[in-house]
């Protein structure tokens, strides 16, 4: 008789800037035993991030590079690299991380990093991509989790999640809709990732 043998439990770091909401996003749903993965690290470049309680909150511990104290900022890369090098993750999640990865390390964890970016890439890169889509007076708008190539949110793209901007919408009530769907999205991914389920063949991705 067949018997289920359970893959091993991913090993996943964190990096985040700021606030945290799609660390806790994430965070849950493991704590709910919806995701195969053992959390091991947050990495914050910010001592003061908010990030910081909620790893703590989950049990999860913080190694911070603070970026500031980094008179050349090659060295933080560099840290960051062996840093991440030491503790060998099998996923690292970049959720709200406010820096550009270094190509070292997108060669070092190659298909292994994902992000979650407040656009529908590929239109709106980079930063404040919530008020970009409203100035330029999109109908569609939404977020997208995708894999950390060595361009600025040009990864192959996982998963998508769209609010329609009705009529009368400001743009702090479309932030909001985004976030809740980044909530959404980024964790499924990871279950996704975790679960072996994502093949990537010409920078697209399939859910097995
Ligand atoms: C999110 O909007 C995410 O898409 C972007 O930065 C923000 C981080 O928010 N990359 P939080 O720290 O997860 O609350």
């Amino acid at each position: 008789m067949a018997s289920l043998i359970p893959k091993p439990r991913k090993k996943l770091v964190f990096l985040a800037s700021g606030r945290g909401s799609n660390l806790e996003a994430v965070l849950q749903v493991i704590q709910k035993g919806k995701i195969p993965a053992n959390p091991a690290f947050l990495i914050t470049d910010n001592p003061e991030a908010p990030s910081i309680q909620i790893a703590a909150r989950h049990n999860v511990p913080t190694k911070i590079l603070d970026w500031k104290s980094y008179s050349k900022k090659e060295e933080y890369h560099l840290d960051l690299l062996r840093t991440l090098e030491e503790i060998s993750p099998d996923l690292i999640v970049a959720c709200g991380y406010m820096r550009i990865l270094k190509p070292e390390i997108i060669r070092a964890f190659r298909n292994r990093i994902i992000n979650i970016h407040p656009s529908l890439l590929p239109s709106f890169t980079g930063l404040h991509a919530q008020k970009q889509a409203f100035d330029y007076g999109v109908k569609i708008a939404g977020c997208t989790a995708h894999f950390v190539d060595e361009g600025v949110d040009s990864g192959p793209i996982i998963l998508q999640g769209v609010i329609k901007i009705e009529e009368g919408m400001t743009e702090r009530e479309l932030t909001l809709a985004i976030l809740k769907e980044e909530h959404k999205i980024l964790p499924l991914a990871v279950k996704h990732f975790c679960e072996d389920r994502l093949l990537i063949k010409d920078r697209k991705v399939s859910i097995l």
